[in-house]
């Protein structure tokens, strides 16, 4: 019987398996910026793109100090998660419902990478590989920024003109809802209006 692998076996895995998700997304988020209507969502997904190269490269670092030849392994989870923001990029929306669309796809894609990452740290740091460890807090502090950007987009305008849209005969309750206001208080005045 073959010797079963270890935690360390399922750590390279894992890596490799990032490795090849990272390279995945450097292909796949100038599309979402070419189809951004907003500027800001489409510079936010250009500057995503350039720390995801930097992710690539520091994968290859992590590797490199671990003694291991830099291999990706393919990523069945990104690559569907990529595949449904290309349907969604196919379909006819008007373009903030779009740019609301492309920040769910780009936040499916960023808490994928934060789940795998926030794993590999917890293991790297179980198994001593602190400079590894390290290395994979960076592109996860990253992607974490990335995340709170595209949310901050979404609740900051995005959803919002989307919304008014969607409903315009509520338009200028929604717009008088204000930047800052939660979504129950913005549901309750949606309730009053039908009511
Ligand atoms: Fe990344
Ligand atoms: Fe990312």
């Amino acid at each position: 019987m073959p010797d079963a692998g270890t935690l360390h076996d399922a750590f390279l895995d894992e890596i490799r398996d990032l490795y090849d998700a990272e390279k995945q997304l450097t292909k796949a988020l100038p599309k979402l910026a070419k189809t951004a209507t907003s500027s800001k969502l489409r510079e936010a997904f250009e500057s995503h793109l350039e720390e995801t190269r930097g992710h690539v490269e520091r994968l290859e670092e992590v590797f490199e100090n671990l003694g291991e030849k830099v291999r990706g392994k393919h990523c069945d989870g990104i690559a569907g998660i990529i595949e449904e923001g290309k349907s969604i990029m196919e379909e006819d929306f008007e373009e903030t419902a779009m740019d609301a669309c492309l920040i769910a796809a780009g936040q499916r894609a960023e808490h994928y990478e934060i789940g795998a990452y926030g794993t590999v740290i917890a293991w790297a740091q179980a198994m001593g590989h602190t400079e590894a460890a390290r290395l994979l807090q960076q592109n996860l502090n990253e992607e974490k920024a990335a995340d709170r950007k595209l949310s901050a987009l979404a609740e900051g305008g995005i959803n919002q003109q989307a919304a008014a849209i969607a409903h315009p005969d509520e338009e200028g309750e929604l717009v008088g809802a204000g930047k800052g206001a939660s979504r129950s208080s913005a549901a309750r005045r949606q309730t009053r209006s039908r009511g």
